[in-house]
């Protein structure tokens, strides 16, 4: 079905040896408009070796191309414009998702295990919409790495470890009680833990207790472990509950503490290749020939920190998993902690560091600011789901006041939308969080696209003729919708080599928004000769938005 070899080979075999293949490839752009063909093949750099003006070229090449597999092949200025054959097309295109929907898009750009690291909120703190990103990013590039030949293996790498366990454990023995933490767990912690931090301020040896407590932790006092262990236990139950709505799963919850007792092998063989340096008391590695910050592997008090642990986790990793790449899905700001990462096993001797990629990702902001829980500026991400489920609610009682299931539904198209609003931003990008933006079902919405797959569906309905593929479909203004069915391959390969989950969500909008242009400009339940050509590009476009959004890890209801 590969209509852009077809067009290679014709100008393959009238250049002749003047270009290869590859170039020829290479060289071939999509049109902006329709009009203007499906592919078209600019002949400016052939120039110099013809001596000739670039317009006489395609004058030639048109010409001399043999045009039967294709409607046209026209010279335009200096390009020669191929218009596939329609016929043709739709059968192909629409054939090939008919015969096996669920799996029409598969590739094999690899194999082998791929470990993601996702979502790692911090243990005793709400998780936040900065978790939320990682999260569905996280989820959505295992689906898409799935679906092109690799094993995804998502770890949670919680942070139930650091110093921030002493600052918490001191403000609850200051501060808390039992029965507060018992009633709502979250709640009383962030609230000590802020009050920690506005008390240290003025008392600066706070700080030195909590560090001292997080040593006894490092080191096993049973009282803090305890403590330690029930707050882990109450907040994993809260981010559970987030992961249940959000259909999100993990292969591990191994986190930071996990990795407590296998960080000594690690410091050991830094010490072992002479990498560990001293500097003002605390132990080292030199990054300065990667023109980078030195990586600190444990503080003057012994206490080991964050990266020490991000260490043990990598070599971790690439002992049990046998990774071909290993994926981090973290905030952009941490970019220099996994240059770090990468440059201290480099340093080892482990060559395997090139496969380590971490995967940034802007802020989201509220109002225009820059959410944090010390300040005690947080979006709560339970809250904004269930308001989002409400909004989806009031929108589907006054569209549909008798849809069955109005509550699955509307829960599929809330937390839908806040996921889609995530994943159709390029990763990089920050952007502003406004919830009635996101719900609303018209616009780049992830509702719009749900509904308008629903729409396609009740298409379906209402009519007893089966879709049939075999039927040619000659509809001109079916030709985009067609079109871009038959990239979806392509689109799902990009998004995976770009690690970038917005190119499958755009790409959900466009296929949308031409569907519902054909859908306005056409009368697709007319019972003539080409009916079941055209219910069978309905459905093809149902199938395929459904697994768009499933590669995306959104619903996509039959009915809304
Ligand atoms: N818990 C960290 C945070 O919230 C993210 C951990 C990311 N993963 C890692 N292996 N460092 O900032």
């Amino acid at each position: 079905m590969d209509f852009k070899q077809e067009v290679v080979n014709a100008l393959h075999q009238a250049l002749g040896t003047d270009l290869d293949v590859a170039a020829i490839a290479a060289a071939i752009e999509t049109p902006k408009s329709s009009d203007l063909g499906d592919y078209a093949f600019p002949t400016f750099a052939l120039a110099k070796l013809y001596h000739k003006a670039p317009k006489m070229i395609a004058a030639d090449l048109a010409t001399a191309i043999d045009a039967k597999p294709f409607e046209a092949v026209r010279a335009v200025g200096g390009y020669v414009n191929f218009f596939l054959d329609k016929v043709s097309f739709a059968h192909s295109v629409l054939t090939t998702i008919a015969q096996d929907p669920a799996h029409y898009g598969d590739q094999q750009l690899g194999t082998g295990n791929v470990p993601i690291d996702m979502s790692s909120p911090n243990i005793a703190k709400p998780m936040s919409m900065g978790h939320l990103r990682s999260t569905v990013i996280g989820n959505a590039l295992a689906n898409i790495l799935a679906k092109v030949g690799y094993t995804p293996i998502k770890i949670n790498h919680l942070g139930d470890w650091g110093t921030q366990f002493g600052k918490l454990i001191v403000a609850y023995r200051k501060w808390g009680n039992e029965a507060d933490v018992r009633q709502d767990p979250i709640h009383y912690l962030v609230q000590y833990y802020v009050q920690f931090h506005e008390e240290a301020e003025k008392d600066p040896h706070l700080d030195d207790e909590a560090r001292a407590v997080f040593k006894q932790l490092e080191d096993g006092d049973p009282e803090v472990t305890k403590l330690w262990a029930w707050f882990r236990e109450e907040s994993l139950k809260e981010f559970t509950r987030i992961y249940d709505m959000l259909g999100v799963t993990f292969d591990s919850f191994n986190g930071e503490a996990f990795y407590n007792d296998k960080m000594d092998g690690v410091v050991q063989a830094l010490e072992d290749k002479g990498l560990l340096h001293e500097s003002q008391g605390a132990e080292i590695v030199d990054l300065s020939k990667y023109d980078l910050n030195p990586a600190l592997i444990k503080k003057s008090d012994g206490a080991t920190l964050y990266m020490t642990r991000d260490l043990a986790a990598a070599f971790y990793r690439h002992a049990e998993y046998d990774f071909v790449q290993s994926l981090y899905v973290v905030g952009n700001e941490q970019r220099e902690h996994f240059d770090q990462l990468k440059a201290v096993i480099k340093e080892m001797g482990d060559d395997w560091a090139d496969e380590i990629h971490h995967i940034p990702f802007g802020l989201i902001t509220s109002g225009g600011k820059k959410l944090s829980t010390r300040k005690g500026n947080i979006i709560l991400l339970e809250q904004v789901l269930n308001d989002a489920i409400a909004l989806a609610q009031a929108q589907i009682a006054e569209k549909h006041p008798d849809l069955a299931d109005a509550a699955t539904v509307a829960h599929q198209v809330g937390v839908g939308a806040v996921i889609f609003h995530d994943l159709k931003n390029e990763r990089l990008d920050s952007f502003d969080f406004n919830l009635e933006e996101v719900v609303r079902f018209e616009g780049e919405t992830g509702p719009y696209v749900q509904y308008t797959n629903a729409r396609a569906n009740s298409i379906l309905n209402k009519t007893t003729v089966a879709p049939a593929p075999e039927v040619a479909l000659t509809d001109p203004t079916a030709w985009d919708v067609l079109k871009l069915l038959a990239d979806y391959p392509n689109v799902i390969a990009r998004a995976a080599q770009a690690y970038e989950p917005s190119v499958i969500a755009k790409y959900a909008l466009r296929l949308a928004k031409a569907f519902n242009k054909y859908y306005a400009a056409t009368k697709v339940l007319v019972d003539d000769a080409e009916l079941p050509a055209r219910l069978a590009m309905v459905q093809a476009t149902t199938q395929v938005l459904t697994s768009a959004l499933a590669l995306l890890g959104v619903g996509a209801p039959a009915e809304m």
